[in-house]
């Protein structure tokens, strides 16, 4: 059952993490509109339409960045209320006068999806009926000066999509063990080099700490070997690394699911576009072990508790075709899975989620 208060005023923006909004005073509505190109946009909608068409449904985008796809969903369908999410306030700043003329549809939220049981919980809801996600980084962040994204403009190694936190990536690379470097390069950009690499931040930060996007990508670039090196700028693997330990994208992401299952009415749907496998595994994983049925081979009937509570609808993942591609070179690397919750998750399961969220320390 749907359990609703009164929805926040107007353009008062939810904060759940400290900080300010900053005034996005420098870029205009429609800069933003240029800025960043919504991927898979008309997928999105269609796989979000069914739920965005029933009356008065929750909606949650979590990553609304520059409200590319939020702003296609409330021009879809008329009558749902849509709370977005993002952790960088210049986005959230940008997005919310965007969409200022669905004020009254729309709940700004400064958080990380992480927190997703207590953003929906502050804003007086129990359930929800569809959350969708486009995981990783706006154009803005990336092509933005100062953030330290991107290892073509010369900037200070920063990382943080929600500036009001704490440790940067310059942080880590002067205060993280070589074990630490190793374990995050290798786990999170699979650089085959990673071992070299730490040793060498290891032993020149001593000497000079690592300060600008500028040091790291000439030290990657001396330290890979210049023969055999995979295609593309050499530090790409290094940079997304770090951009994903200082984010905590992988834990982030592996607690929402969770959590957003545990909120979502029958019928209702996540629909999520990942950027890289580590991603897409994560999701992956977490949709097929509830829309496959776990039980021995020759069964004659499944029982009705061992049914699949989710239906994958996307049949595995959908990748963007070379026109978009062409237009949208962020397309290329996109994978978008989307389910439908079609009965009441089993209490076991159910369970289970609680428990892996107590585990980490989210509480449900
Ligand atoms: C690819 S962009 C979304 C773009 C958006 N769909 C659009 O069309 O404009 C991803 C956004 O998600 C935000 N983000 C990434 N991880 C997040 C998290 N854990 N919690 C909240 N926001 C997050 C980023 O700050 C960024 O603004």
């Amino acid at each position: 059952m749907k359990q609703k208060n009164s929805a926040p005023h107007r353009h008062q923006i939810q904060e759940f993490a400290p900080g300010t909004i900053n005034s996005a005073d420098t870029i205009t509505t429609d800069d933003a509109q240029n800025i960043h190109q919504p991927v898979l946009l008309q997928q999105c909608i269609d796989l979000m339409l069914p739920v965005l068409q029933k009356d008065n449904a929750i909606i949650v985008d979590g990553t609304l960045g520059l409200a590319g796809h939020a702003q296609a969903f409330l021009h879809a369908a008329s009558s749902f209320h849509l709370i977005g999410i993002d952790q960088d306030e210049e986005a959230l700043a940008l997005a919310t006068q965007r969409l200022d003329e669905f004020h009254d549809r729309f709940t700004p939220v400064h958080s990380s999806f992480g927190h997703f049981t207590q953003v929906i919980r502050n804003l007086g809801y129990q359930k929800i009926d569809a959350v969708f996600l486009d995981l990783g980084l706006s154009s803005l962040q990336i092509d933005e000066k100062d953030r330290g994204f991107s290892y073509l403009i010369d900037e200070p190694l920063d990382m943080r999509m929600d500036t009001s936190k704490v440790t940067t990536a310059a942080d880590i690379l002067l205060t993280y063990s070589e074990k630490d470097l190793v374990r995050i390069f290798r786990d999170y950009g699979q650089e085959r080099w990673a071992q070299k690499i730490a040793h060498a931040i290891v032993t020149d930060r001593v000497i000079q700490p690592f300060t600008t996007t500028t040091q790291l990508a000439h030290l990657v670039d001396y330290v890979i070997p210049r023969k055999n090196r995979p295609a593309g700028n050499p530090a790409k693997r290094v940079f997304q690394a770090l951009r994903i330990e200082v984010n905590g994208e992988l834990d982030q992401l592996r607690s929402v699911l969770p959590q957003i299952a545990l909120h979502l009415n029958v019928g209702g749907r996540i629909v999520i576009e990942s950027y890289h496998s580590l991603e897409d595994t994560i999701v992956k994983h977490f949709f097929t072990s509830g829309s496959r049925v776990d039980v021995p081979r020759g069964i004659p009937e499944i029982p009705p508790e061992l049914q699949p509570y989710f239906k994958d609808i996307t049949h595995g993942a959908l990748k963007a075709d070379q026109n978009e591609v062409d237009t949208n070179p962020r397309s290329r690397s996109v994978r978008l899975r989307a389910i439908e919750l079609v009965k009441e998750i089993p209490l076991k399961e159910r369970n289970k989620m609680k428990h892996s969220l107590h585990a980490e320390g989210m509480v449900e």
